[in-house]
């Protein structure tokens, strides 16, 4: 995540209902399988978009989106997840990053950042939330194709 980052969105959704989240979660582990992640991968993306789709649902207050492509940089390819909400955000979001504040691995917003390469929230009250998720193929070698 840094000036020489490219990205070119493949999917873009509306995140409003829980169906939503059900869609968000098969675009983004169809796209990244086409990419040619590995399996247990593939479990992980999946985990991390309903992770992040689900709270727009459950906390923002109202419809936000997810955004799905494919991000290169400095030798690495793989997939960049965005979830952005212009609801009703969160105050102080780091102090939902510490380890070992919520149980379950992969759950939240903790969990979450533990199972992907680069991840980046943006959030404030009455401002939304944005995350930036990337997660890297081990099988790619820098190239978007
Ligand atoms: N998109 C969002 N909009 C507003 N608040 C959010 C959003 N995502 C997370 N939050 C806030 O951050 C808290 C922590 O989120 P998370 O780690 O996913 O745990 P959980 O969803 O189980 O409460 C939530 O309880 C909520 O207060
Ligand atoms: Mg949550």
């Amino acid at each position: 995540m840094n000036n020489n980052t490219t990205w070119i969105e493949l999917a873009r959704l509306p995140v409003g209902k829980m169906q939503d989240v059900l869609l968000a979660r098969f675009v983004g582990r169809d796209e990244a399988a086409k990419m040619g992640f590995p399996p247990v991968i593939l479990t992980r993306l999946a985990t991390v978009i309903s992770e992040m789709t689900r709270n727009v649902v459950q906390h923002a207050g109202c419809a936000g989106e997810i955004q799905i492509g494919k991000v290169a940089e400095a030798g690495k390819a793989g997939l960049r997840i965005i979830v952005a909400d212009k609801g009703k955000g969160i105050e102080h979001p780091e102090r939902f990053l510490e380890e070992g504040k919520i149980g379950t691995l992969g759950s939240g917003l903790a969990g979450s950042r533990r199972l992907v390469d680069g991840f980046k929230i943006t959030s404030a009250p009455g401002e939304g939330t944005t995350v930036i998720m990337d997660i890297w193929n081990p099988a790619v070698d820098g190239i978007i194709s």
